[in-house]
């Protein structure tokens, strides 16, 4: 993908959207049924994992963590924000999602929340995801419906047309920006995963209106949040999803990665060659090519 084609965000524009009062709602109410989806795991990948917004969550459940994005902005905040000495098991990795710098099999887990809305093609990004995790482990996934009760409601008032929400195309509301069907969403995620559970974000039909925190509310929604999965009227759907694979004789099945992030990097370039630090950047080597390792973050763009 050209750099044109990705949507990606500065640290301070995506601090002022999160500091946002029914933002920091979605904020909460996502760590919430993420920290009660993750298991522990050795490898955890953070996919588009931004300023490490989520990093909080999985830090303790997981024994290496690794922060994918294509912004440095994003991953120099992700950086500041992880300072704590006993996080440095968490690296940061400059890249496209649809063409990762990772070997096949070698995480146990992972997340991408906020993010497939930005992928031109995301079934590119799916069929990663299913490479590089290891046959039958996690991902939390999270997209924006199209067809949630505000635009129906929107459509029912006029305001917009109901073809946009009757058929299954995606919907670019925005530049880089896609709002999906479930049943378009589900049918490219069959193709790499298991759908093991669905859960609503939030039963708000407007959540703008939320200007103030209310903590009994919130409780609600986390309870909520399953049967809401199964009506799959609201804005933003999180699926539990298990990885699809068939377990073949190569040589990265049933490998257990190092503690070292070398032993888990692949060039992204010619796609088999393993890499070494050399001269402060990693080059691969098998084609050579050199990757910019500058303020602890490596740079695969
Ligand atoms: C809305 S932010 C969400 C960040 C984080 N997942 C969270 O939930 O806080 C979307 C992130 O995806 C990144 N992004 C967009 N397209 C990407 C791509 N093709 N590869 C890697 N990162 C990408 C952006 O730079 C941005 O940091
Ligand atoms: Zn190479």
């Amino acid at each position: 993908m050209s750099d044109k084609e990705i949507r990606t965000w500065e640290a301070e524009e995506f601090k002022h959207h999160i500091d946002l009062p029914w933002q920091q709602y979605l904020d909460r109410l996502e760590k919430g049924l993420l920290k009660r989806a993750l298991k522990p795991t050795s490898w955890f990948v953070d996919l588009g994992g931004g300023d490490g917004r989520l990093h909080e969550v999985y830090k303790d459940v997981s024994q290496h963590k690794v922060i994918v994005d294509y912004s440095l902005d994003m991953l120099l905040a992700a950086q500041k924000k992880i300072t704590d000495p006993r996080n440095q098991n968490t690296y940061l990795i400059a890249a496209d999602i649809t063409n990762l710098p990772f070997q096949s099999n070698v995480f146990d887990g992972g997340l991408m929340l906020r993010v497939i809305h930005h992928i031109r093609e995301p079934s590119s990004a799916l069929e990663e995801a299913n490479r590089i995790l290891k046959p039958g482990s996690s991902l939390f996934f999270e997209y924006q419906n199209k067809k949630n009760i505000n635009s129906i409601l929107k459509a029912v008032m006029g305001f917009t047309s109901f073809k946009n929400i009757l058929d299954q195309s995606p919907l670019e509301v925005k530049p880089l920006f896609w709002n999906y069907s479930p049943g378009y969403i589900e049918g490219l995620v069959r193709q790499y995963f298991y759908i093991d559970q669905v859960y609503g974000g939030g039963i708000f039909w407007n959540r703008k209106l939320i200007t103030t925190r209310v903590k009994k509310l919130e409780d609600l929604d986390l309870m909520l949040a399953p049967l809401l999965g199964k009506i799959k009227l609201t804005h933003q759907l999180f699926m539990e999803l298990r990885v699809k694979k068939e377990v073949k004789e190569d040589k990265t099945f049933g490998k257990t990665p190092g503690n070292n992030i070398l032993s888990i990097l692949q060039c992204n370039r010619c796609k088999i060659g393993s890499l070494e630090y050399f001269k402060g950047s990693l080059k691969c080597e098998q084609c050579g090519r050199m990757f910019l390792l500058s303020n602890n973050i490596i740079d695969f763009r």
